[in-house]
């Protein structure tokens, strides 16, 4: 059912963790599954240069933590803002379709991560003005 390379990502998944410090958090759920997944992010010249995740989920939704979290490491905001799903599946050799929802986690938990280090950012900003 599932290729070698989600399998080897299932196996032996890159980057799992938490940074405590991160610039941007980002978490999903999936309502009919009940998968979960939050991504964690650090950001330095707009450039993604860390990138974690917990995630609760199927192996296809672990694989496609893993493949993201490799994607988005050393890319521009920009750049990750236009990836999708269909990118993560695929750089992943392609889902089954009934797994194919599971690329639409790690792309939508790593863009509220952005959105949520841009709202800080905006945040930050602002006070900095207020001074
Ligand atoms: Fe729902 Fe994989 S079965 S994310």
């Amino acid at each position: 059912m599932y290729n070698e390379i989600i399998l080897d990502h299932f196996r032996k998944p890159r980057n799992v963790g938490v940074i405590e410090d991160a610039d941007g958090v980002g978490e999903v759920g999936n309502a009919v599954c009940g998968d979960m997944m939050t991504f964690y992010l650090k950001v330095k010249d707009d450039c993604i240069v860390d990138a974690r995740y917990q995630t609760f989920g199927c192996g296809a939704a672990i694989a496609v933590s893993s493949m993201v979290s490799e994607m988005i490491k050393g890319k521009k905001i920009q750049e990750v803002m236009e990836m999708t799903h269909k990118d993560v599946s695929n750089m992943l050799g392609g889902l089954p379709p009934q797994k194919e929802h599971c690329s639409n986690l790690g792309i939508d938990a790593v863009k509220k991560a952005i959105e949520d280090y841009r709202a800080k950012k905006a945040c930050n900003n602002t006070s900095a003005v207020q001074k």
